[in-house]
């Protein structure tokens, strides 16, 4: 018996159905937002290269809290050697970041290892939280190392005094806003030779666990490390880094992830032996 009408238009409904997303997943770089239905909750379903950011156990960003913390009793001091560096400020469509030429930027030492900066971006709102609080914006300094492991140097920061690296860009950074900016293409502004000393300051104080890339495709085996002190960054710095971008990234900050038995260790020299 031939099935009736409706079921047959339901099913050509449901194959157009499945065609478009089929189609929709063959790029690697599916579009991705932080709201609506291409929003952080919709990134694993996204595209198969996606899929992590909704099955990974080791996601980020995390909330840090005294309750899911402990001191990390073999943690040692951060080392920071950053240099002068030849830099390029980016706006990619998704934040605006600062690009250091090869390997110019110099190197954290973690955990005896060198991993070198490779970039630099802002979030804002932040999205580590410290015991729920969610701060205006966050900095993180991307470091790789020889072997292709990321490991991310986070700052916090909350709204008051300038932030010295922006205060210094802060021109370039308009000019960036009035650059097009396409889907599939980054906006350049060469910077030239940029002094990242003030990022280097001794850190007494931060807090590590393993996480994952915050954007898709969300890539785990990230080793993070929250500084403890939150540093500062005015509302007209807040406002010049969203400025450039399109509405459904102003804020780019992804939600907080379950952190499935983890636990985060403290460094904290005041209470070292
Ligand atoms: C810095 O990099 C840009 C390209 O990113 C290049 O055109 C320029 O010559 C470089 N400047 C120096 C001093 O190396
Ligand atoms: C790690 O970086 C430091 C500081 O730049 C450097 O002296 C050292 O040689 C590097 N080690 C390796 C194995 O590359």
């Amino acid at each position: 018996m031939a099935p009736p009408f409706s079921s047959i238009f339901a099913f050509s409904l449901l194959f157009v159905g499945v065609l478009v997303q089929a189609h929709d997943q063959v790029g690697q770089s599916a579009v991705f937002t932080y709201e609506g239905s291409h929003g952080p909750e919709k990134w694993g379903s996204l595209s198969p290269s996606y899929a992590t950011c909704s099955n990974g156990k080791f996601q980020s960003p995390v909330d840090i809290s005294k309750d899911n913390s402990v001191f990390g009793k073999k943690l040692q001091t951060l080392v920071r050697k950053y240099n002068i560096a030849n830099a390029t400020l980016t706006n990619n469509g998704v934040n605006i970041g600062v690009h250091f030429w090869k390997n110019s930027g110099g190197v954290a030492i973690i955990d005896g290892k060198n991993y070198t900066l490779k970039q630099l971006h802002w979030h804002s709102p932040a999205e580590h939280r410290l015991n729920g609080k969610q701060y205006a914006a966050e900095l993180h300094l991307v470091h790789q190392a020889d072997d292709g492991t990321y490991s991310v140097i986070a700052i916090l920061l909350q709204i008051g005094d300038p932030e010295p690296l922006l205060a210094k860009i802060h021109d370039k950074l308009v000019e960036l806003a009035n650059e097009k900016c396409g889907s599939n293409e980054e906006a350049h502004i060469a910077l030239g030779d940029l002094d990242t000393k003030h990022l280097r300051k001794k850190t007494r104080k931060y807090f590590r666990y393993i996480g994952s890339l915050t954007t898709p495709p969300c890539t785990e085996n990230v080793i993070w490390n929250v500084l403890g002190k939150v540093r500062t960054i005015s509302q007209q710095q807040v406002d010049a880094l969203k400025a450039p971008l399109n509405p459904v990234y102003k804020n780019n900050a992804r939600p907080v992830q379950p952190l499935y038995g983890r636990k985060i260790e403290i460094y904290d020299e005041l209470s070292k032996h």
